[in-house]
């Protein structure tokens, strides 16, 4: 356990990035509501996720994590959470194939409500209001009733992340995830590709892997790992006074989790060592994250890591890394050449959205080249360094939104305002999410033959 902590003791401690409530005992009073609610996940689910992503580290799995930017209240619905759920198997499969490794299945869902704001007040005409911070926090309309902060919201957001929840885990385990399934809708989505070619020879070999697999008896009836798949939640555990209430002892182990998902990060504005955040990750057990952007030195880092993984556990701290295209070569060395050094076991993950956002005719968006390129550099910069490129973090939606541009069927700056949905970010819409993955499976793939090649030469 580590020394001198509650859950509570962040609040000692300098904070960034917090709302100011007016009332301060309506937020009280929620925050006890809360802490009297059963938890999200339970702390095995926790332990075995921190277990696959040891996993990761060690060089055997790939880890993939994705979602929106900011989930809504006013987006929850089934068909979202299926359509998401859908792409992200689509994904899943490609990226199992290509790295010939288990992929680790972690959503961006299910408790994604807060967000980080570079400036604490929107102006609009002269009118200056708190910027929105998350439906978590206040609501996006522009008017003082909904920017104020609200605690209230607090509840909801529980209540949708128990809902949201509930559903994925039936569709994981009750038969939606079935890889024959999974498969079907992937060859739908090539037929209809303008790169269906380019993707055809993959998608083929896939093919006749599960028939081969049939022909031997290996079916989803006889398998139930064909016809289920492990799948974890995560956020940015922002909002440390909901994160607090929701944390809790487990009963087996003794230490604490936190129960609002089973992995939580911390974000690149809000990674100070001795600030409130820091504070309150040191002293849960859950498997966590930690943005990495340009402005980590490697001293930084390693202090970090000493602070957040004193044990060196594997599997306890996935470093995303969110450069760049144009900052990474110059940024991820130097880290990764640290942490090998002192002998840190991390995953590395490549976040290519958080460091490749421009505005374009006034809108907020992500040129798919420039995603594609970051996640490219971070792949040459790990084969180089003798490292493992464990994993992906994206922001997606399994529908057909127009926030990036670029993808086969591509989106250009005229077109960004034709389905622009987003609560925040810029994210991949379902076509350019499984492009995105086509794209990594071939290079993993020839990664592999490289590797085979030079065995078999040596
Ligand atoms: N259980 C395996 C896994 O999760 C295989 C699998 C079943 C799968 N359904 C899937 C893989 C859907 C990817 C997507 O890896
Ligand atoms: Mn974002």
């Amino acid at each position: 356990m580590a020394q001198n902590w509650t859950p509570g003791s962040w609040r000692q401690k300098p904070i960034q990035q917090v709302p100011e409530y007016p009332d301060a005992a309506a937020l009280a009073a929620t925050e006890a509501t809360l802490a009297t609610y059963p938890p999200l996940v339970f702390a095995g689910e926790a332990r075995r996720l921190k277990k696959q992503l040891a996993n990761v580290a060690e060089g055997n799995a790939f880890l993939m994590q994705g979602g929106d930017c900011a989930e809504s209240f006013l987006e929850h619905g089934a068909d979202n959470i299926r359509d998401f759920f859908r792409a992200f198997l689509q994904m899943a499969v490609v990226l199992t194939y290509g790295a010939q490794l288990p992929v680790v299945k972690v959503g961006r869902i299910a408790g994604q409500f807060a967000k980080p704001r570079s400036s604490n007040v929107e102006v609009q005409d002269g009118v200056s209001l708190p910027s929105y911070r998350g439906d978590i926090i206040n609501g996006i309309e522009f008017n003082e009733a909904s920017r104020i902060p609200n605690p209230e919201r607090q509840l909801d957001a529980y209540r949708q992340s128990a809902a949201t929840l509930n559903l994925l885990r039936a569709f994981a385990m009750g038969g939606y995830a079935n890889l024959e399934n999974v498969h079907q809708w992937m060859l739908g989505f090539i037929k209809d590709s303008p790169q269906a070619d380019r993707y055809r020879k993959l998608a083929d070999r896939i093919s006749e892997t599960m028939d081969f697999m049939k022909a031997i008896g290996i079916s989803a009836d006889s398998n139930p790992s064909l016809r289920e798949t492990d799948f974890f939640t995560s956020h940015e555990a922002l909002l440390l006074g909901y994160e607090e209430a929701l944390t809790r002892v487990d009963s087996t182990s003794g230490d604490w989790y936190a129960t609002s998902g089973h992995m939580l990060w911390i974000g690149d504005r809000t990674r100070q060592l001795d600030h409130a955040h820091v504070e309150y990750f040191r002293g849960i057990k859950n498997p966590i994250g930690l943005k990495c952007g340009p402005s980590l030195t490697p001293d930084n880092l390693i202090e970090l890591i000493d602070a957040l993984n004193p044990a060196n556990e594997a599997g306890r701290l996935t470093l995303i890394c969110r450069f760049g295209h144009d900052k990474v070569a110059d940024s991820l060395p130097k880290l990764i050449r640290a942490v090998e050094k002192e002998g840190r076991k991390v995953v590395w993950s490549c976040d290519p959205m958080h460091g490749n956002t421009i505005t374009l005719n006034h809108y907020k968006t992500r040129p798919f080249e420039r995603i594609l390129s970051e996640v490219e550099s971070f792949f040459q910069i790990h084969r180089a360094e003798g490292t493992h490129p464990g994993g992906i973090h994206i922001e997606m939606t399994g529908k057909d939104v127009t926030e990036c541009t670029g993808g086969a069927r591509a989106v250009t700056a005229d077109s960004l305002s034709d389905r622009y949905h987003t609560h925040c970010d810029p994210r991949l819409n379902a076509d350019q999410a499984l492009e995105l993955a086509f794209l990594l499976s071939e290079r993993m793939k020839s990664g592999r033959d490289e590797k085979r090649l030079a065995i078999a030469n040596a």
